[in-house]
């Protein structure tokens, strides 16, 4: 099994909020972006953004430069959907993160639940230079991937656990880190899953 387009698109197909990553309201990462203290018109993607409800939040809470990222059309096309007309005024792109070209930078780089299926050292990296390439000096990262104590399974895939060291190495020197939390997500089935999470300011 891989993390390929087809295999979210089936994932979302089967009835998205019934998914393990699902969240009525995007509380931290709510939180997070807030306080990066950025103005309301600042440039946010959400990598991997899928069907998350992160971008109604936060054209309720006022931000009008929204961009989600996603291999997955089903993912997107949920989110799109559940917006009605307020769709047109956020970004869509159907892109794998990997060999995505960012056409502008962006203020705030969010990814929940994304960074922890890329396994091999060569998709990290890739991760890393699109980061490096979609942020400017800063700019502010907010990501939350599982933590040690996360599971080593997540929709049918494996997936790595990163600990406070995995993720300094991944952001330093490029970023310092504010902010890192562990935090519990709650499955839709009752599951308790563990979240490492970062607020980082690009250097
Ligand atoms: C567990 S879901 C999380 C979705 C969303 N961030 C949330 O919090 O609800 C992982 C998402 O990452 C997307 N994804 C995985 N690998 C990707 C890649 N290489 N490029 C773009 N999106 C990817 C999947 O399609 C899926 O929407």
């Amino acid at each position: 099994m891989t993390s390929s387009p087809q295999h979210w698109d089936a994932a979302y197909d089967s009835g998205h909020e019934t998914r393990g990553w699902y969240q009525a309201s995007a509380v931290l990462s709510r939180v997070l972006i807030r306080d990066t203290g950025l103005p309301h018109d600042c440039a946010i993607i959400d990598i991997g953004g899928g069907a998350s409800v992160l971008v109604d939040d936060l054209l309720a809470d006022g931000y009008t430069d929204i961009t989600v990222l996603d291999h997955s059309p089903a993912g997107l096309r949920v989110a799109r959907e559940r917006l009605g007309d307020s769709a047109a005024d956020v970004t869509w792109v159907t892109a794998d993160l990997r060999a995505w070209t960012p056409e502008r930078t962006y203020a705030i780089w969010h990814d929940r639940a994304v960074l922890h299926f890329l396994l091999a050292d060569d998709d990290i990296a890739a991760y890393r230079a699109r980061l490096l390439e979609a942020t400017g000096p800063g700019s502010w990262a907010v990501i939350g991937i599982f933590g040690p104590e996360g599971p080593a399974v997540c929709a049918g895939l494996p997936v790595r656990q990163y600990d406070e060291s995995d993720l300094e190495a991944l952001l330093e020197p490029d970023f310092e880190i504010a902010q890192m939390t562990f935090a519990d997500h709650v499955r839709p089935d009752g599951e308790v899953q563990q979240f490492l999470w970062a607020l980082a300011q690009r250097t």
